[in-house]
């Protein structure tokens, strides 16, 4: 069932999420919501506080390459559920051109660490881990942000947050 997205600036964005404690049902529910809900967004991440739960779940579908014409590029067994993520490890910088479905339609380059390896447990309770340097890595650090309260415009410069606010603010009151 797909669920509403929290726009940017709704508080619960600002939310610290808490942890999860029992792996059941309503788990299972939310985690598929979350996925019909990215889906039906053209997402390829969702934190569970943009559905407006704050507890440490996320998502992640990154699109498959190079697959036949008409076949899905993001299967639903693709989809990386990450139950109570931390990041154990961490180095290098890279710069991304990110967005987010909590700030629809904009576009920034935010700096992150290249390399991140993260501790997380999958719907059923059991840990894993998981390493990436590339778009994964960038998507995994953004997706904990949210877990934290944080939205990738706040890592903007002070020039550039006050125009994408500005900005923001403009596109508001024309919808
Ligand atoms: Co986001």
């Amino acid at each position: 069932m797909v669920r509403e997205i929290v726009v940017y600036p709704d508080k619960r964005l600002k939310l610290v999420s808490k942890p999860v404690e029992t792996f059941d049902e309503e788990l299972h529910t939310l985690l598929d919501d979350m996925y019909d809900t990215m889906r039906a967004k053209n997402g390829v991440g969702l934190a569970a506080i943009q559905v407006g739960i704050d507890q440490r779940v996320l998502i992640i579908n990154i699109p498959l390459e190079d697959i036949p014409e008409g076949e899905d590029e993001q299967p639903r067994e693709n989809t990386l559920e990450m139950i109570n993520p931390v990041i154990i490890e961490k180095d290098g910088s890279t710069k991304f051109q990110e967005g987010c479905l909590s700030v629809p339609g904009i576009y920034e380059e935010v700096e992150r660490a290249k390399h991140v390896k993260v501790e997380y447990c999958d719907r059923h309770g059991e840990k894993h881990v998981i390493e990436d340097d590339d778009f994964l890595a960038i998507a995994m650090q953004h997706e904990i942000d949210h877990l934290e309260g944080r939205v990738f415009i706040e890592k903007l410069s002070f020039i550039k947050r006050k125009k994408f606010e500005k900005e923001w603010k403009k596109r508001r009151k024309a919808s």
